[in-house]
């Protein structure tokens, strides 16, 4: 299973026994396409990595990007607690990893390869929407 995960930018740099601890956290979804996972303004409550398929990210009703296999969405709100900042749409069928808060949150604390990468991303999507 963790193979799943090795397979993902994301998790790479992670030692095997963090992958297991990660594995027994993360949540496999499967979106059909043309299908909202979630609106801009709703409050988050997970994040998601992107295992297959892909999905626009739409605010105030404009595609701003469109994100495929290994990327990641729904990381601001939860870093955050704002609101969604984004409208996130499938195109394709997609199958996705989900995290908690708490799991994400948790997981941006001990793992410092993690936490910089998502804000990396982070600073290019806020700057991207300002
Ligand atoms: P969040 O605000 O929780 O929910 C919407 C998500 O869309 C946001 O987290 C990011 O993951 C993603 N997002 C927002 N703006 C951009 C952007 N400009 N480029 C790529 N992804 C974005």
């Amino acid at each position: 299973m963790i193979e799943i995960l090795k397979a993902i930018p994301f998790f790479a740099e992670l030692p095997e026994d963090d992958l297991k601890a990660i594995m027994e956290e993360v949540k496999m979804e499967y979106y059909p396409a043309e299908h909202v996972i979630f609106k801009q303004g709703d409050p988050g409550d997970l994040m998601y990595i992107i295992k297959r398929g892909s999905v626009q990210v739409i605010r105030n009703d404009e595609i701003v990007a469109v994100l495929s296999d290994g990327k990641f969405f729904g990381e601001m709100a939860l870093v955050s607690d704002e609101p969604r900042s984004a409208t996130i749409k499938t195109v394709t069928d997609v199958e996705a990893l989900t995290l908690s808060k708490e799991d994400f949150r948790q997981l941006l604390t001990t793992k410092s390869s993690i936490a910089t990468l998502v804000s990396y991303e982070m600073i290019k999507r806020v700057n991207a929407n300002s």
